[in-house]
């Protein structure tokens, strides 16, 4: 990789002003449904969550998810492995799923599908990032940050081979792969 900083495509900035947006929708429409369960999946939506979830006015609780998408670089096979499930119950509750991004939408396809068999009262799903042009398998994205489009992006919680990560802002990167 070379060391040239990533290009700017999302400031912090336009992120904070969005994340606030995205709070007040979710925290009105379940107002009546709380507490909610915020389900973030590891490792890239830990920044998204953290800023999500302190911005909610309604009763929640947090559980983590990983999964292993079988990338090669910036190239998906389409086949997800769950690596780590939910830790406490949430049969009968409200689940929202965060991830920070939607590309193929494999993940999260299998994401709600292995959610639902834990018998959640419903499930929704919250991306902060939406690559709409690869979409291969139609997901329903109930809340989305921003569409983006077709580049690899790093940042606020995203990375490509792990660096970039802790970057405060949405910038755009050339995989070398
Ligand atoms: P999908 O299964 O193809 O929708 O891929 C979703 C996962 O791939 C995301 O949760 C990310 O972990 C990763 N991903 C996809 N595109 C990007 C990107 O541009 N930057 C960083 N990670 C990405
Ligand atoms: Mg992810």
């Amino acid at each position: 990789m070379n060391d040239k900083p990533p290009e700017i495509l999302i400031s912090e900035g336009e992120i904070a002003r969005r994340v606030i947006e995205l709070a007040a929708r979710i925290s009105e429409d379940y107002r009546d449904k709380a507490p909610l369960v915020l389900v973030g999946v590891l490792k890239g939506s830990f920044i998204f969550l953290a800023d999500l979830s302190r911005r909610l006015t309604i009763p929640r609780t947090i559980e983590f998810i990983a999964v292993s998408s079988y990338r090669y670089g910036s190239v998906s096979s389409g086949a997800v492995r769950l690596v780590m499930d939910v830790r406490g119950n949430i049969e009968g509750k409200h689940v929202l799923i965060v991830e920070d991004i939607v590309d193929t939408g494999h993940t999260l396809h299998y994401l709600i599908g292995m959610l639902k068999s834990h018998r959640p009262a419903s499930v929704r799903t919250c991306a902060l990032l939406h690559k709409a042009e690869r979409a291969e398998v139609d997901v329903d994205l109930d809340y989305i940050g921003f569409s983006i489009p077709d580049k690899w992006v790093v940042g606020y919680g995203l990375d490509y081979a792990e660096q970039n990560r802790t970057l405060p802002y949405i910038g755009i990167i050339e995989p070398s792969d």
